[in-house]
């Protein structure tokens, strides 16, 4: 769930108590209002760090109980480094850091934020107050007991001291949304599937109409009507019923193109007939993260008031085997009318966004199309954890989410598409078939997405790598990481406002 330490801002000043976290450059200088908020205790700080042989490099902290001069209970300089350009995802780490720093015992802390090399701009303290904020959350609520100095017991308030606090509120009421949405997405991902079936997923999502999202649920009635074979068939093992929820936010100029997003959201995974091995299976929960990012998107997009006009689509399916499960060998017509021939049932997120892809394309002509999906395990083989896999038709659009990855730290690297990998999908009995063999298996897939994407521009990102169980970082504990809000609001708030 969400934090449970409330943020603030405040001035640059020492506190009458709590824990104070100060920065400090690999000088072991201050920022000016740092250095007379500590006054004496500033002596201090030079003799301990030489005790301990503190030198101020980024990611030290020195750490130092009932400071002499001060009425905090503890001091903890955090060394910073040299000055430079800090860009977003940085920003995000030192809020994160800062943020695990306080024990879990405090009742409040307070956190200088001015480096050295001076005051920090209102949406810089934003960005650190969303890193602080990420790295606070804990999904708990399936917890009936708690361990003492668990992380989550944790509920300091925490006041983050800056040079023009109003200016902060500020910028921190537009990128707060951001952090909800970052939120909003790691809760999905960690609920567990007997709690979040597609038909709750959607409820869920329908949320949104409270910030002004307008919600489409369509059942399965509605969408085999529309003629959605490939989204169905995976879908028709559960007890389940499959859900497409579009959310559309409408913040730009009336009648140009909307964004389209659009998320894989199969609620748990098994493989279905060709089912997976025991090991690990439960993370099969997480294989809705890419719908699970798109809600994130639109919360993110539609509580700051995102002047684009923007579609969230999710096809919400539960993949098992039952007696009416699809089988390999089945062909099923897509709403697309292509035809396609299931070797493999585990091979179901392209079924999925084939449909939805298709649906959202011919009814809503977006500008461009980006779908996230943890879609193969051989994207993991290839990239491992840090970048997700990026495949795109167009370089434009192709190069701004690399961008906009560098900033945000959420990562992507490009992989390629062509001819000879699209052959490799072709059927003898259909006009496709869902899988593509053993190698490359992340590009067949990607071909195959393609087949559903017409002319528009358009990027896929597999995210099964980093959509859950991904290294912890200074600003992500949780399981489900709710990677891709913070990239795909960076491209919209860069290029599309
Ligand atoms: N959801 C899985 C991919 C996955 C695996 C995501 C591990 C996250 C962690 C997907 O539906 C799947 O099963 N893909 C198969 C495709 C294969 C059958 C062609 C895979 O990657 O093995
Ligand atoms: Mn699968
Ligand atoms: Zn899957």
């Amino acid at each position: 769930m969400a934090d449970n330490r409330k943020l603030s801002f405040g001035p640059i000043a020492a506190p009458a108590s709590g824990v104070l976290i100060v920065f400090a450059d690999d000088n072991l200088r201050f920022g000016p209002r740092t250095r007379s908020a500590l006054g004496s205790a500033a002596d201090l700080v030079a003799r301990a760090a030489r005790a301990e042989r503190f030198t101020g490099k980024n990611g030290t902290v020195l750490d130092i109980v009932a400071p002499a001069g001060l009425k905090a209970g503890r001091l903890i300089v955090m060394g910073t480094g040299k000055a430079g350009d800090r860009k977003p995802r940085d920003l995000a780490k030192l809020g994160g850091a800062a943020m695990g720093r306080i024990p879990s015992a405090a009742a409040a802390a307070t956190v200088l934020l001015e480096l050295a090399e001076g005051p920090l701009k209102p949406r810089a303290t934003a960005e650190v107050a969303l890193g602080a904020t990420l790295r606070a959350y804990s999904f708990d609520r399936y917890k009936t007991k708690r361990k003492e100095g668990e992380e989550h017991s944790a509920k300091a308030d925490v006041t983050l001291g800056v040079a023009d606090p109003a200016g902060a509120r500020k910028a921190w009421s537009s990128r707060q949304p951001v952090a909800e949405g970052v939120v909003l997405a790691r809760d999905l991902v960690n609920e567990p599937p007997n709690i979040l079936y597609p038909a709750e997923f959607a409820r869920r999502a329908s949320a949104l109409r409270k910030l002004g999202v307008a919600i489409d649920v369509l059942d399965v009635k509605a969408m085999r009507k529309l003629g959605m074979g490939a989204l169905l068939g995976v879908g028709q093992g559960s007890e389940h019923d499959s859900r497409l929820v579009v959310m559309r936010w409408n913040g730009g100029a009336k009648g140009t193109a909307p964004l389209a997003f659009i998320g894989k959201g199969v609620c748990f995974d098994t493989g279905g007939i060709s089912i997976k091995p025991a090991a690990s299976m439960e993370d099969m929960k997480g294989d809705m993260a890419g719908a699970a990012c798109v809600v994130g998107l639109m919360h993110a997009l539609a509580g700051r008031e995102a002047r684009v006009n923007a579609i969230g689509a999710i096809g919400l399916v539960e993949n098992m085997p039952d007696g009416n499960a699809q089988r390999p060998g089945d062909i099923v017509t897509s709403m697309s009318g292509q035809t396609i021939e299931i070797i493999n049932t585990d091979a179901e997120g392209r079924l999925v966004l084939a449909d939805v892809i298709h649906y959202v394309n011919t009814k809503y002509k977006p500008k461009f199309m980006v779908d996230l999906a943890t879609l193969t395990g051989a994207i993991i083989v290839a990239l491992g954890q840090e970048h997700a896999g990026m495949f795109s038709n167009d370089d434009k659009l192709a190069d701004r989410l690399i961008e906009a990855g560098l900033d945000t730290g959420e990562r992507v690297w490009r992989m390629p598409l062509a001819p000879e990998y699209d052959k490799l999908i072709d059927s003898k009995f259909a006009d496709m078939k869902n899988t593509g063999g053993r190698f490359g298996g992340a590009i067949t897939a990607a071909q195959f997405i393609q087949r559903f994407v017409g002319k528009t521009p358009w990027a896929h990102l597999d995210i099964a790598g980093t959509g859950f169980a991904s290294p912890a970082s200074d600003f992500n504990k949780s399981w489900g990481s709710g990677w891709g809000v913070r990239l795909l609001d960076q491209l919209v708030a860069e290029h599309y406002e």
